[in-house]
């Protein structure tokens, strides 16, 4: 292999440790908040059929592109990306590649943090037994007031930014791997007990036929570019973070397996969590489109009225908070990687730094919700915004220029021997898919939006 070195930050100890921790990074709010209530709000399955198009046509090819990047860059985004464009004799302006992630990391971050406190304010509600018994509606009422107070959700904020900077103080081995090992199992099985509440909710097939039933009247251009970008959002593509997990990837190992693994569990893990909730949002006679609160007032239905919710409230709320963890320190360690690089300065206090900023920006989320209701950014409250320009409009950006740099400004041999795959043929593929479909459909999407098709 032409680069043998390993990155300054350290590297996994094992091809597993990969997966886990970009698993970890890709499973996370986005698969069972957002998900969930982006589907409820673009009309079902025609929406779920676009992200899955999504996922396998761009999603998975530009995986594999940013993971080879990062291991053959071995540094943060921004100076991998200057010095492959170095090497590839291309324009060192590259590099604003490097840093629109960072600061879309950065971005998501702070509204990703408020949404984590809602759910650390969630385990101390099921702790305390708020859910059992109570109906639908008061349920809800326990999520509005929630919403109102700015003490509450600065509080939480502050708990879930402190967590997250703490571990990726420790940095690669220490912080970020141990925390992620026993996660995604746990997950997957308090998921799969509560699609067998929906089952019992005599809605389950009404819910099964809104995920999967797609209707393609009720697309939008508009649902179309969530759906997209939803794809980024859920797999952290677009902004460097699995860029900077494949700078710490061990040089022999199959990317192409380890990128299947990882988007495979990620689809999974959104798809039971739409089976799980939608049977009780229409057996509860709500609304699928309630929005951003969807699961905070659907799920604790399910906790306070089936045996033993008590304490699967109580985990499920760990463990989200465990998988919004995850997520969160890939989302800032591009940022903290940079600062170190950039600064030589010790982990801990790139650390401290970064998360300070961070966690000022949160504050504008959390008066979206309250003080600033009423403040319209581009006609979005500051929350809405922000979610709208990282994940609709910088993530796709910032995938649609990582597949032109992979497959057009990168030496194809040098892709090649990074990726490794198994035959000329699956390079071809993996080629014409970063070459031509990606960036393509980025682009029209793009267009579709700005109205170019009427
Ligand atoms: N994928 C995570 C989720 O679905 C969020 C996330 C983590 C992310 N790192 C990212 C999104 C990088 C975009 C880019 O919850």
């Amino acid at each position: 292999m032409a680069n043998s070195k390993k990155s300054m930050h350290g590297a996994w100890s094992s091809r597993f440790t990969f997966i886990l921790a970009a698993t970890g990074s890709a499973v996370g709010l986005g698969n069972i908040w957002k998900f969930p209530y982006i589907v409820g709000e673009n009309g079902g399955g025609a929406f779920v059929v676009v992200y899955l198009l999504c996922v396998v046509a761009i999603g998975i090819p530009i995986m594999m592109a940013e993971t080879m990047l990062g291991r053959r860059g071995g540094q943060c985004p921004i100076n991998t990306i200057k010095s492959l464009a170095k090497e590839a004799g291309a324009h060192e302006n590259w590099k604003y590649l490097g840093w629109m992630g960072t600061i879309a990391g950065f971005l998501i971050l702070s509204y990703y943090s408020v949404i984590a406190g809602w759910s650390l304010s969630y385990v101390l509600k099921a702790f305390t037994g708020s859910f059992s018994g109570e109906s639908a509606a008061q349920i809800n009422t326990l999520f509005v007031e929630l919403k109102a107070s700015q003490g509450e959700q600065i509080f939480w904020h502050t708990v879930f930014i402190g967590a997250t900077m703490s571990v990726v103080a420790k940095g690669v081995e220490g912080g970020i791997e141990k925390a992620v090992r026993f996660l995604m199992p746990g997950l997957f099985v308090l998921l799969f007990l509560l699609v067998a509440y929906a089952m019992t909710t005599g809605y389950y097939t009404e819910g099964l036929k809104f995920l999967f039933q797609p209707d393609f009247s009720e697309l939008t251009a508009s649902s179309v570019l969530t759906a997209m970008g939803h794809a980024f959002f859920t797999l952290s593509l677009g902004m460097g973070a699995i860029m900077v997990y494949g700078s710490y990837l061990p040089k022999d190992i199959s990317i192409a397996k380890t990128v299947f693994w990882i988007a495979g569990a990620d689809t999974a893990v959104a798809l039971l969590a739409g089976m799980a909730i939608f049977p009780i949002v229409f057996s509860n006679g709500l609304e699928a489109s309630a929005g951003e609160g969807l699961i905070f007032q659907i799920l604790p239905i399910a906790f306070g009225n089936m045996t033993g919710g008590w304490l699967f409230g109580v985990l499920f709320f760990v463990l989200l908070v465990f998988a919004a963890l995850s997520s969160a320190i890939s989302l800032i360690e591009p940022a903290v990687a940079w600062y170190i690089e950039k600064f030589k300065v010790a982990r801990t206090q790139a650390c401290i730094t970064m998360g300070g900023v961070v966690w000022l920006m949160g504050l504008g989320t959390v008066f979206s919700f309250n003080s600033w209701a009423d403040v319209t950014f581009f006609g979005l409250t500051f929350f809405g915004f922000l979610d709208f320009l990282t994940a609709n409009l910088m993530l796709p950006l910032g995938g649609f220029l990582i597949a032109i740099f992979a497959g057009r400004v990168m030496h194809s041999h040098h892709a090649k021997e990074e990726l490794d795959l198994k035959t000329d043929q699956h390079f071809e593929v993996w080629m014409f898919l970063v070459k031509y479909i990606a960036p393509a459909a980025v682009f029209l999407v793009f267009l579709g939006v700005l109205g170019v098709f009427g």
